[in-house]
This record gives C-alpha cells, structure tokens and sequence, in this order.
C-alpha cells in the first residue's frame, strides 16, 4: 500500500521542505520506495536534492503536456518530480474542470511503484494547498514555536475541513511538528501552539526538532543530514520523528 503524505503549512520557512526531504531520506535508507513531488514554485526540494532543474515539472503533467511518468528523476536520496516557477500560474492557466482533483488524478498511474510519496508544498492556502490536499492520505505541519504559529494552525484547521468534507473525506491530520526549537521562550509558546492544537483536535508529536546549523550546511551542499551531518543532533530528532510517525500509522491500520 502506497502511503502519500503532504507537508503544509502558509507559514514561509517553517521548516516544511527541510522536513520532507529529511523524512523522505530516512525512510529511503530504510530501505522503502521514496517519491517526492516538489509543489512549490520556489523549487527549493528540487534545489537541495541536486535535481536537474532544466527538465519538465509537476506542472507539465498537470496541464497534460507530458506523461508523469517520463519526468521522474532517479536521484540520491529518492525518486524526484521537480517543481516549476510555472507552477503558481496554474489555478489561471488550467481550464479543466476538476483543478482541484488534478494531482490525485496524475500520480494514479505512479502510486504502485512507491511505499511512500511525499509532497512538499508552497507557503500558501491557495487551490494547489487544496489539489495536493485532495491527493494525500495525510498531512503533517511543521510549526515554529512562535505567537503567530497558533493562529497558522487555527486556518489550517478551516481549510483541512473543507477538503474533508468535499474532496477528500479520507484525508488524515497527522499532527504539528515543533521545528526550529531553540530554547526555554520556546517551550512557552510552544504551549499556546499546543494550545490551539488541541481545541481543533489537532495532535502534536511528542518529539520536536531543534535549531542546528547543521540544516543549514546540509542545504547549502545540497544533500540530506544523512550524508551531511550523520552525527548531529537533529538527525537523531528527525529519525526519532520518522519512528514517532511510522507508530502512529501502524495505529491507523497501516503495516509501515
Ligand atoms: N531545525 C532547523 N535548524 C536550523 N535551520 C533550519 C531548521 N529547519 C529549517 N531551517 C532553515 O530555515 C530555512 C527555512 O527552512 P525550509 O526551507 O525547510 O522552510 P519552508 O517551510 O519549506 O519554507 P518555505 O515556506 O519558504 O517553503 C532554511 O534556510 C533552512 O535551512
Ligand atoms: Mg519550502
């Protein structure tokens, strides 16, 4: 069974794509079939996953100018459908009926060649949060523990009920993932997060990632913590959150 998981948040730099591609890589080293789709027109995945930027995107085949499957990458870390600057044009561009239907629609014909396809999407609620929504069996975002954080939640929450209750009824919150957590300030913001988590019926994960610099160098040599930063710290938080997340899913009925 193939499992298609999504990581959203409007927040900009909350650590959304650090987590997929961080996730993405554990799970490949662990010996899964990894897809990742790149959604956001800043293209930052395919950037740091060292794709090759020139080919044809996510936005080709949902506009129906080339076969999915003739645009993936076999890369490093994982298989990879790169994003496009286009990409954000396409709630204009794209005169079909079904928009928001389009991505489930697309990687139909793909979903049995992977264990796990994992989506990473622009800061934005926007027709494309809700196309790549409408695709996913679940959702995970990524929060700072900041004041704003909460109230990102609160929308997040809005937009997760009209998928369900219009385009994807099966669609599965997973939980807030703290990022970027650095100190005492924010363990106390952390509880108003948590807060507004919990009246939305929202979980939280136990484990949290911390603030490195090792995130940062890893980027920067376009590569993963893996092959980064095998020893530092936030590896270890994000292959405790990979085991905290394979858990729960086994708890949905899923042998992951
Ligand atoms: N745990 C961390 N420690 C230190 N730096 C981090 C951490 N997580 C992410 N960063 C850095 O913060 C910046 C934003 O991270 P990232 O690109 O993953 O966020 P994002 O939510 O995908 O942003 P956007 O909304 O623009 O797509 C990047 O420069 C990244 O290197
Ligand atoms: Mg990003």
């Amino acid at each position: 069974m193939t499992r298609i998981v999504a990581v959203i948040n409007q927040k900009g730099g909350v650590g959304k794509t650090t987590t997929a591609l961080n996730m993405g890589s554990i799970l490949k080293r662990r010996g899964n079939r990894v897809l990742f789709i790149d959604m956001d027109p800043q293209c930052n995945l395919s950037y740091a996953m060292n794709a090759f930027l020139e080919d044809k995107s996510i936005y080709d085949a949902m506009m129906g100018n080339v076969d999915i499957k003739n645009i993936i990458q076999r890369l490093h870390d994982g298989d990879m459908i790169i994003s496009n600057g286009n990409v954000s044009s396409y709630e204009l561009k794209f005169h079909g009926e079904s928009k928001e239907y389009r991505i489930k629609e697309i990687i139909e014909p793909i979903k049995e060649y992977y264990d796990y396809i994992i989506i990473d999407s622009p800061p934005a609620l926007s027709v494309l949060t809700i196309a790549i929504l409408t695709a996913s069996d679940s959702f995970i975002i990524p929060a700072n523990c900041d004041s704003f954080s909460a109230q990102g939640v609160d929308q997040i929450n809005s937009t997760f009920e009209a998928v369900r209750a219009y385009t994807n009824s099966k669609l599965v919150c997973d939980g807030v993932l703290l990022t970027r957590f650095l100190n005492e300030f924010d363990q106390d913001n952390s509880i108003k997060v948590k807060a507004v988590a919990h009246k939305n019926r929202i979980p939280i994960f136990d484990t949290v990632i911390h603030e490195s610099i090792a995130i940062k160098q890893a980027n920067a040599n376009k590569k993963s913590l893996y092959d980064c930063a095998p020893d530092s710290k936030v590896l270890k938080d994000y292959t405790d959150f990979v085991d905290e997340w394979l858990r729960l899913k086994r708890g949905d009925n899923y042998n992951g």
